[in-house]
This record gives C-alpha cells, sequence and structure tokens, in this order.
C-alpha cells in the first residue's frame, strides 16, 4: 500500500512538473538556447513561432546561418523536421531533421541531426554532403527540446536551397516514429532570413501581404472588411470600392478539384485596384488563381451560356493573362503608393476564377459557401499602371520516358526591352507549368554579362501555387536587358508525346512579371521553339498566329516567319547565353568551421 502511494505520489509530481513546462515562446527560446547552449542573443535576432508548440530562433552573421529550436513536443517523439520550401510544398525541400537516437534514455532520448531533402511527399534523405553542424542539443521536460546549428546561408550543394534576400517558405513536422507525420503535426510559415538594406526592406513591406501569416503576425481581421464595408479600408482612399468574386460550390470526393468560374468586371470606366485579399470558406480551398481575358477570350466568354463554375479537368479555360492570386490564410496584397492594377480595360472586362481544392481525405458533402477573392478599387488613378509581362515558351514536344527534359530557351531580347521608357521595377513573377513541370528558370543578360537570375524554382510543385518573390538585387529591369525563360520537365509518368496547350494533360512554360510603370503595347515578349525572333508587343500579331497555324495556304511556316522578321513584325532574337559572362552564384564549399 505504502509502496502505491508513493508510485502515484510520484506520478502526480511528475504529471505536475510537465504541466508546469510552458509552451514556449520567443523569449523562453532565447532564455532556454542562451543559458543551455551557450549561444549568445545576438546570433539569435529573428524570431518565428513557427506553432504553439514550436519556436525557431535564428540569425545570419557574414555567410553563417544559425537556426536553433525550442519545442514541447510529446513525449516519444522521434524526429522533429524543419525545412526550406520555395512555395511551400515538401516536394524539394530542404530539410533539417533532429532524428531521436536509441542511445539515450527512452524519456531523455539523444538527437542526431540530419541534413535532409525531401525527393517528394515522401520520407526526406540525408544529402550526400552534410552542411550542418550541430551546436548543442538538450531535451529536458522543463524547456522541452532545444538545439542549435549552423550551416552556410548558401552552401554548394545542390540538395540544399540558399537562404533567398526575399522571404521563404520554412516547414515543420514531427512523429512518433521515422514515417509520415499525419495532417496535423505539420505546418509552414514565411520567414526572411536576411537583413537587407532600408530600400529593400519597404519594398518588401509592400510583398509582405502576400505572406502566410505567421501565428506572431497580423490576420486579415474582420475589423478591416468591415472598416472596408463602411468605404475606407485600413491604408486606402476614402471612396474606394469593394468587389467580392466568389462562387458556392459543393467538393468532390476526389483528392484535386479544379473549379472555375467567369465574372464580369465593372467596366463602364478604366479603375485601379489598389488592394486585394483571400476570401476563404473552405478549409480544403488550397489556391487560386484570377486570370483576366483578352479581348479575344473575353467575347468568347460574353457568348456562353453559362459563366459556371465547372470543373476545369472538364472544359478548357478560355483565360490565361495572370491577373490576381488567392492564397488562403494571407493577409491582403498592397500595390505600391504610385501603382494600382488596371481593370475595366479592354484586357480586363473579364476574368476567370480558378479555385484549387484539396480532398486527400475524400470527404463527402462539403461545401464551400464561397471562396475567392476581395478587391478594392478606385476610379481615381494612380500614376502609373502596373503591368503584366508574359515571357513563355509556346512549343513544347516532351517526348514521353524523360526524367530531365528540357525546353528550348525562350528569349525576350534586348531589342524588345529597349523599347522601355525607362528602368522597370519587378513587383512579382508568377511561374506556370502543369503536372509535368520540375523546375523553371528566367535568366537575366546585361551587355554581354549574365546577371542572377529574375526568379527560378529549383523544385516546382503542381499543387503548390504561389509568387515566386523577385530577389532585392533582380528587381530593377533596364531597357536593353535580355531575358531567357527555360522549363525542365519530368516525363516519365506518360506514355505519349505531351505538347503545349491549355488542358491539364498538356504542358506550359510561363513566367509572369508584374511590373511598374506599365509601357504600352509591352505584354508579350518570347521566342518559339528554338526559332531566332521573338514576339514583342501587347498581343500576339495576327500575321503570326496565321503562319504558325499555317493559314496562309503555304506549309512554309518558317519562310513566312523570316518574311515577318524582315518586316519588323517580328525581332531578332537568340540565345544570350552563347557569348555571354556566365553568372555563377555565390556559395560555399567550406564546411562550417
Ligand atoms: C532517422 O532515424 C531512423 C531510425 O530511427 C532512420 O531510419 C532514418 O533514416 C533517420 N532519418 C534520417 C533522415 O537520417
Ligand atoms: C487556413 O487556415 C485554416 C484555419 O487555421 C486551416 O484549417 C487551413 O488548413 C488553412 N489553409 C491553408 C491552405 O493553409
Ligand atoms: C552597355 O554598355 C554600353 C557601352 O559600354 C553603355 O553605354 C550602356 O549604358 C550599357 N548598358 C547597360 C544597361 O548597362
Ligand atoms: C497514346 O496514343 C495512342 C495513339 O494515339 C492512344 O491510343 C493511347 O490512348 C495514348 N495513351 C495514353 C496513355 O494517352
Ligand atoms: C525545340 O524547338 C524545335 C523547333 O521549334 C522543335 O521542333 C522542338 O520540338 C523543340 N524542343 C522541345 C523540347 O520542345
Ligand atoms: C498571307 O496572305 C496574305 C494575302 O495572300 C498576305 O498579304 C500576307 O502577307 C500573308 N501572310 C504571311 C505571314 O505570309
Amino acid at each position: 500500500m505504502p509502496h502505491l502511494l508513493a508510485v502515484s505520489l510520484l506520478l502526480f509530481l511528475l504529471q505536475g512538473y510537465a504541466n508546469a513546462a510552458a509552451l514556449p515562446t520567443c523569449a523562453s527560446a532565447q532564455a532556454a538556447l542562451t543559458a543551455q547552449l551557450r549561444l549568445q542573443p545576438e546570433q539569435l535576432q529573428g524570431c518565428v513561432q513557427l506553432s504553439d508548440a514550436i519556436v525557431l530562433r535564428y540569425g545570419v552573421k557574414g555567410d553563417i546561418a544559425t537556426f536553433a529550436i525550442q519545442a514541447q513536443l510529446p513525449p516519444k517523439t522521434a524526429y522533429l523536421g524543419v525545412g526550406l520550401s520555395e512555395l511551400g510544398s515538401m516536394k524539394g525541400a530542404d530539410m533539417f531533421i533532429l532524428n531521436a537516437t536509441t542511445s539515450g534514455t527512452a524519456a531523455a532520448p539523444g538527437w542526431r541531426l540530419v541534413d535532409a531533402y525531401a525527393p517528394g511527399f515522401v520520407r526526406p534523405v540525408a544529402d550526400k554532403q552534410q552542411d550542418t553542424k550541430l551546436l548543442g542539443v538538450s531535451s529536458t521536460s522543463n524547456s522541452g527540446l532545444i538545439a542549435a546549428w549552423q550551416r552556410h546561408v548558401a552552401p554548394c550543394d545542390a540538395q540544399d536551397l540558399p537562404l533567398p534576400s526575399t522571404p521563404i517558405h520554412v516547414l515543420w513536422a514531427y512523429g512518433a516514429s521515422w514515417g509520415y507525420h499525419g495532417t496535423v503535426n505539420r505546418g509552414s510559415s514565411l520567414v526572411s532570413f536576411l537583413d537587407q538594406p532600408l530600400q529593400q526592406q519597404q519594398q518588401q513591406q509592400k510583398k509582405e501581404p502576400l505572406s502566410v501569416t505567421a501565428a506572431s503576425g497580423p490576420a486579415a481581421t474582420s475589423s478591416n472588411v468591415a472598416a472596408a464595408a463602411g468605404g475606407a479600408a485600413a491604408g486606402l482612399p476614402a471612396g474606394v470600392k469593394v468587389l467580392e468574386l466568389t462562387y458556392p460550390v459543393t467538393i468532390p470526393e476526389h483528392t484535386t478539384t479544379y473549379f472555375v468560374q467567369y465574372f464580369k468586371l465593372p467596366s463602364n470606366k478604366k479603375y485601379h485596384i489598389l488592394r486585394y485579399e483571400p476570401i476563404t470558406n473552405s478549409q480544403l480551398l488550397h489556391h487560386g488563381v484570377a486570370y483576366s481575358c483578352d479581348a479575344k477570350a473575353a467575347a468568347a466568354v460574353k457568348a456562353m451560356k453559362s459563366l459556371g463554375p465547372f470543373d476545369r479537368f472538364k472544359h478548357d479555360m478560355q483565360c490565361e493573362q495572370f491577373y490576381m492570386l488567392v492564397v488562403p490564410n494571407t493577409t491582403a496584397y498592397d500595390a505600391p503608393q504610385s501603382a494600382g492594377l488596371p481593370m475595366g480595360t479592354p484586357g480586363s472586362q473579364y476574368l476567370a476564377l480558378e479555385l484549387h481544392y484539396n480532398n486527400p481525405e475524400g470527404l463527402t458533402g462539403q461545401k464551400d459557401k464561397g471562396s475567392g477573392l476581395r478587391v478594392y478599387y478606385t476610379d481615381v488613378l494612380r500614376p502609373h499602371d502596373i503591368g503584366l509581362i508574359t515571357l513563355q515558351q509556346p512549343v513544347l514536344n516532351i517526348p514521353p520516358g524523360q526524367a530531365v527534359l528540357r525546353s528550348n530557351v525562350s528569349v525576350c531580347p534586348s531589342e524588345c526591352t529597349a523599347k522601355f521608357k525607362g528602368p522597370l521595377t519587378l513587383l512579382d513573377g508568377f511561374f506556370h507549368m502543369h503536372g509535368l513541370g520540375k523546375s523553371i528558370i528566367t535568366r537575366r543578360f546585361r551587355n554581354g554579362t549574365e546577371l542572377s537570375p529574375v526568379g527560378q524554382l529549383r523544385s516546382y510543385d503542381y499543387e503548390f501555387q504561389g509568387n515566386t518573390p523577385i530577389n532585392s538585387e533582380a528587381r530593377t529591369l533596364l531597357p536593353g536587358d535580355t531575358l531567357t525563360l527555360q522549363c525542365t520537365f519530368d516525363s516519365t509518368s506518360r506514355r505519349n508525346m505531351t505538347r503545349s496547350g491549355p488542358a491539364t494533360a498538356d504542358e506550359m512554360c510561363f513566367h509572369w512579371l508584374s511590373y511598374y510603370p506599365a509601357q504600352e503595347d509591352m505584354g508579350l515578349c518570347y521566342s518559339f521553339g528554338n526559332r531566332p525572333f521573338s514576339v514583342c508587343g501587347a498581343s500576339m500579331p495576327k500575321q503570326l498566329s496565321d503562319a504558325l497555324h499555317s493559314r496562309n495556304g503555304t506549309s512554309n511556316v518558317a519562310a513566312q516567319m523570316m518574311k515577318l522578321l524582315s518586316d519588323g513584325v517580328l525581332l531578332p532574337a537568340a540565345d544570350p547565353a552563347e557569348g555571354s559572362k556566365p553568372y555563377r552564384e555565390v556559395c560555399s564549399s567550406k564546411p562550417v568551421a
């Protein structure tokens, strides 16, 4: 009896002790890391609360990044993974894995740090080259798990991601055994690791609204919305009008559904969209894209009996000009002070709102009463229009069974950018391919020298659409610069040739760049297949589409194109990579000392 009493007393005490261990905060993490792992506070200036139970502290000095976590995880947790990801997908994520080892005791296991990467939605595998250095790890019931490690900002290792000058997604997950963590024990936040000069920081803040709100950040609040309904949304001029673009759907049981509905936009005159934000009424909403309809597509949409919603897999979408992005759980996107996104112009009288629902558990009867976009617009126009340039490779012939198939390089030549009236400020980029997309890059050349890329996704995932921020050093595009776009595909899943086209089974290779001030007659800039000329202008010249589709009674397309080139309808374009000084990514190959 006394024995049992002692045991229950001990259990009671232990429980009390466990309950006393508070959930971590940025402050508690800093205290524990400096006291127990002897880190200097200035090594860990940055902090993000990844979840109620996990805090990440970080700091960058020179080319060394320090990462540290404090986490209160369930007993017998087998691993905690923290990863860097370009679009928030696990595919291609660069992971740090704290893996419990069998040494140590069940109550206080030993932990090993593994530098790993995730080739897909599968268990991460250790990098061939280990680039991390564990500074210390400790696991007590009071402080929970604390650990700190270092890595170069940009290791020379294709299995690592360099820390960018823009925010990057930080993923986390943990599990009771080395395997799938389930849908609960995981999450992601956007984190800016690198300090930036003031001017770039200001630009960053304008971009901030597209970030997934960290637990500590402000969410799009209902007071904000209430204020908007009253006509004066926070930070916007009086008289701004609000437009809600949403539609109700019943979400099918299958994993992936894309719905599309067309909307007629206010177009009695020209407006400026100053802000837009997501409206999310279903937890199954994955993301959405609003495409504006050019005049031709608008005519087709106007002629339709029903504007939708319809299943994207069953009907092709008419409108393909990227316009706005719906990312659930993010705050508003604000246009820069001196510019607005045009609405009501001939190319923006209709839009197609595509919403992607993800229902991995096959839930039945799920309804969304209406998700989409809330758009704040005004007829008091700002000095500049925001413009969009479409880069694309329209000729794609992808043979089946290729693990790495590169498209032809599509060139936006300096003869085209030379028509800019002055330097452009790039705001955002949006890459788009379909299911075979593997990676994508837009390179930048100036006067015979390749500069850092305008953007790239080293690991593309169709399931994770999102804006790709432009690195601070690449935000100015000068007249005379040349851009080249190249897509890489993996066609091992296909039996037949895949070609470019709008259907899901077709492929695409797009990079839309938003910028200001908008340049007149500047919507497209790209070349075709490997042909040495490019289109440059507001839209596709009719003679060219006729020639491409051999609609002119002659099959000699190449000869017709050469004629268009000599007529100045097309511009000469050659891949500038040949004969240019190549860009070399700066990276550190030595281990962290
Ligand atoms: C983590 O540990 C388990 C065994 O406990 C091992 O199978 C797995 O490979 C380890 N993970 C990594 C990334 O090293
Ligand atoms: C948005 O937030 C809700 C509530 O926190 C969550 O259930 C949902 O999964 C989130 N959606 C995405 C796409 O992150
Ligand atoms: C390219 O070089 C020429 C001649 O050196 C110079 O005049 C021009 O400004 C340069 N252009 C850019 C964009 O740097
Ligand atoms: C491939 O093409 C053949 C002939 O056109 C067709 O019969 C077959 O269904 C296609 N296979 C796939 C997997 O699309
Ligand atoms: C490259 O361009 C040529 C000519 O336009 C075309 O025949 C070829 O199929 C293209 N390659 C790919 C991979 O699309
Ligand atoms: C197509 O034919 C018309 C009339 O025959 C001609 O004027 C035009 O230049 C042709 N276009 C091309 C691209 O050859």
